[in-house]
């Protein structure tokens, strides 16, 4: 239980952090692209657009700040290193506005290497297993970065580079990031280009497309690696938040959390959210806590639809997941020790962060069971998530 007094004045502090980021945002900033107000929501006066601040250098390279407003007053922060979001701020069941989003507010914090913080991950999202694939008979030998294996891409993967942006004149908020990952960057064969796109809507939605090309066959698994609490403080565990996904199977690992290769059904474990529960209910079952890729039920991969559902009741929020992806990363946030701190001075501890990446199966260039994750020249990449909040008024 907080005591009252301390509760206020947290709250206090952290509405005068929040409204010295707006400040800030609109006294140094400059507007770049601007919406036209006349558009869908007529009941709003809230001038919808996208400004950038500046925010450091890193590698030679300038480092931007953009933040995208709609015409309900959500915002979303995202930075071109890493192409990290690292806030996303939305009324709660009181309209008290809040990021569900965990992140910080300077570069210097994510140059500390954080866990993926709202990162974009690639080339390969997650696990390439003793770091090494075999593709179209030709051996390739990557960084191993978690042990034996490659994470997230390698040492140095998208999350750590600085990415190209430029503000579209869309009618929604929007930013585009553009990298060009050269070819045996980190291990990985071919020229890649990839093309990021983050628009927010006035549905409180946050949309990520992904599109990209290469010049030589390579393994592609990209995602972003935003943590959650849907309370919008990591004080309140997210083990109290209730959880759908839509698969009935999942991909069980081995203790370096590599795939078996095996597709195993939920049913009867510990794995199984097909109908909503809380979180915590059986995680003591889970060595270490959820860590797991589910294979999703959604078959036609064409369209965007509904894999999973958060609900939390202490802001009466609600955060429905919909993607064109076959699988999506459950993750407790088993690792986080509270070496991170947030914008409002909470360590980042175990389990007070979720994470809901979608994307390919982990190690697909070794699974020929798993979906192909190869990308030939001459194919166009494009995937889409979209993370839409909504709340009980
Ligand atoms: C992985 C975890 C890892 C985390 C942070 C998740 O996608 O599944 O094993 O610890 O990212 O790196």
């Amino acid at each position: 239980m907080h005591h009252p007094d301390i509760f206020q004045k947290k709250k206090l502090k952290e509405i005068m952090k929040i409204t010295s980021i707006f400040l800030v945002a609109g006294i140094l900033s400059f507007v770049v692209a601007s919406c036209n107000n006349s558009g869908s929501d007529k009941n709003s006066d809230i001038k919808a657009g996208v400004t950038k601040t500046s925010w450091g250098e890193f590698d030679g390279k300038k480092v931007e700040l953009f933040t995208l407003v709609n015409h309900k007053g959500d915002t979303v922060t995202i930075t071109n290193y890493g192409g990290t979001i690292t806030s996303f701020v939305v009324p709660d069941k009181n309209g008290n506005r809040s990021s569900v989003i965990i992140g910080f507010d300077s570069l210097q914090t994510y140059l500390q290497k954080p866990p993926y913080f709202g990162a974009l991950v690639g080339r390969y999202a997650n696990r390439i297993g003793g770091a090494q694939f075999t593709l179209n008979n030709n051996e390739y030998k990557l960084n191993p970065n978690d042990g034996k294996n490659t994470l997230h891409g390698g040492l140095k993967g998208f999350d750590k580079v600085v990415w190209d942006a430029t503000v579209p004149s869309d009618s929604v908020p929007s930013i585009e990031l553009n990298y060009v990952s050269k070819d045996g960057e980190e291990g990985f064969p071919g020229n890649l280009k990839v093309m990021v796109k983050y628009t927010l809507t006035d549905d409180h939605e946050l949309k990520i497309e992904y599109n990209a090309e290469t010049d030589k066959p390579t393994p592609l698994n990209l995602t972003n690696h935003s943590y959650f609490n849907l309370s919008g403080r990591v004080t309140n565990s997210i083990l109290d938040e209730s959880l759908w996904i839509d698969a009935d199977k999942y991909t069980p690992v081995d203790s370096t959390l590599i795939p078996t290769g095996e597709i195993l059904d939920v049913k009867g474990t510990p794995f199984d959210f097909t109908s909503a529960k809380k979180i915590g209910v059986s995680i003591d079952s889970v060595k270490g806590g959820y860590d797991i890729n589910y294979v999703l039920n959604r078959k036609d991969s064409s369209s965007l639809q509904k894999v999973a559902e958060v609900k939390d009741s202490i802001s009466g929020r609600t955060m429905e997941v919909y993607t064109t992806q076959p699988g999506l990363q459950f993750y407790t946030g088993n690792f986080l020790d509270g070496k991170f701190i947030n914008r409002y001075g909470n360590p980042i501890t175990q389990h007070s962060a979720l994470c809901l990446e979608t994307q390919h199966f982990p190690d697909s260039p070794n699974k020929p069971g798993f979906p192909t994750t190869t990308l030939n020249p001459g194919e166009k990449f494009h995937q889409e998530t979209v993370y839409k909040i909504k709340v009980n008024e």
